[in-house]
């Protein structure tokens, strides 16, 4: 059958400017806390290749948005880097900064791309990391200030923004597990840190409105339902402090305006409480976002934490544990488990719980390793699983929306090979093969089938 989807249906694909840009000799940038972790330990990067280069989009953007069109975008997503903006983090503005963004949005709207522009992901500034990050109120203001400065410079150009992408997880990489900067384990400045977060990202929601009134912002975040190992009540119970503590925590004040009561209650019983004011919740509460943007990879399967083991309130295996499902579909390179009824079900999460809000899925993709091996006669690489990926979710989605899902566009994880995090170029999620030794970049048949579902609104497969 034909799943077509409804008009105007954004597709395109969402990248990050620390993934992308990288850095050249005097283009002002400051460190983020990216640059400054990998000069302290590159031994923590992949093949030691750190975010200094990237995908060169900094100065092959001219190849990369013509890359846009072959590839059918009508939508892009990516971010504006705060350390190449002001490079201090609170101080003087960039001016070869302000001058790349305006000629990259410029660039891009002239194609008739529709624009998406997140202010954060995962990189702050190092000046401002190094004075305590989030955990330092002072980051709260200085980041408020710069969303605003984007929004008086870069608005007309802008079609929707964002405030942060994935704010759980420099929470639960930087402050519980050990994969982001500063690589701590310690709850309660988690908790911090998480709030502090959501009270910035509110305050961005009310800049942009002032700014412009009639401008939508968004806030994206990697969801899925909780999945418990079974039915019995410690499971269950487990899935639903999984879903508060990953979901939740930015969803429900995002959304609704408020932390989830029973949220509150586990981190007061624990002492676990950040430092908030009444003015604060006050401007969560009149700040919701616009729309959601939503990153779906792989879900969330949960059981009873484990009660042979020793655990502490401080950190979350107390109240929860990752279950391994046995048999389950695998993305091996990624290790990251392949559901596409995830998106089915976290949209009717959406409809039912959060009054059926606007919507984007703003990342969904495959990451693969070594995928030269897969190249035929002419040197392409064949990524026929990318294809099915694509499509197994969106068949996933299109009967979300078929059963009402406010869902109005699916941007694909990524345009490009790109750079990422600690994983570097170990796993390739592109449309487009970059090759890093000479930069040359290359259409995979994933690029060409993209353009062909973009153009047709939709796509053939079996039921
Ligand atoms: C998302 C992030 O969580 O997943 C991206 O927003 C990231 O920045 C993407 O690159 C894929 O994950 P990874 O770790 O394989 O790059």
């Amino acid at each position: 059958m034909f799943y077509q989807f409804p008009e105007n249906f954004w597709w395109g694909s969402s990248t990050s400017g620390p993934q992308t840009e990288g850095r050249v000799e005097g283009d002002g940038k400051g460190d983020s806390n990216w640059d400054y972790w990998y000069k302290q330990a590159p031994e923590k990067f992949f093949d030691q290749v750190g975010p200094g280069k990237a995908s060169t989009f900094y100065e092959h953007y001219q190849t990369d948005i013509d890359y846009l069109v072959k590839t059918g975008h009508n939508s892009f997503r990516t971010s504006i880097q705060w350390s190449r903006l002001i490079p201090d983090g609170d101080g003087e503005v960039n001016p070869k900064a302000v001058a790349f963004y305006k000629e990259v949005f410029q660039r891009i709207k002239d194609k008739g791309i529709r624009l998406i522009i997140n202010l954060y992901h995962f990189d702050l500034p190092y000046a401002l990391e190094e004075k305590g990050g989030w955990l330092n109120k002072a980051t709260v203001i200085a980041y408020e200030r710069y969303a605003r400065i984007c929004f008086e410079l870069f608005n007309p150009w802008v079609d929707a923004w964002v405030t942060f992408n994935e704010p759980i997880v420099p929470v639960e990489a930087g402050y519980l597990g050990q994969y982001h900067y500063p690589a701590i384990v310690d709850a309660k400045k988690a908790v911090q840190v998480a709030y502090y977060t959501q009270l910035a990202s509110s305050l961005a929601v009310r800049a942009c409105h002032q700014v412009d009134e009639d401008k939508k912002i968004a806030i994206i975040l990697n969801l899925t339902p909780a999945y418990a190992r079974s039915t019995a009540k410690e499971d269950q119970e487990a899935a639903e402090i999984a879903a508060l503590f990953q979901a939740k925590s930015f969803l429900d004040p995002s959304v609704k305006g408020e932390y989830p009561k029973k949220l509150v209650a586990i981190l007061k019983e624990n002492q676990l409480l950040p430092d908030y004011t009444d003015e604060e919740l006050k401007i969560i509460k009149e700040n919701t976002v616009d729309f959601l943007g939503v990153n779906y990879y792989q879900p969330l399967r949960v059981q009873a934490p484990d009660k042979r083991k020793e655990t502490h309130p401080l950190n979350v295996d107390h109240f929860y544990q990752t279950y391994d499902m046995p048999g389950k579909k695998m993305n091996p390179y990624r290790g990251w488990e392949i559901y596409e009824q995830g998106i089915y079900d976290l949209a009717m999460m959406i409809m039912k719980e959060y009054d059926n809000i606007d919507w984007v899925l703003t990342e969904n993709g495959m990451g693969v390793e070594n995928e030269g091996r897969f190249r035929d006669e002419t040197g392409q690489i064949q990524d026929d699983y990318r294809i099915e990926f694509i499509k197994g979710h969106l068949i996933k989605l299109y009967e979300a929306i078929q059963d009402g899902a406010n869902c109005h566009g699916y941007l694909l994880w990524t345009f490009i090979d790109c750079w990422s995090w600690l994983n570097a170029y170990k796993n390739r999620y592109g449309l487009v093969e970059l090759d890093l030794y000479t930069q040359e970049r290359r259409l995979k048949k994933s690029g060409e089938w993209y353009r062909q579902l973009a153009n047709h609104n939709g796509f053939e497969a079996q039921e």
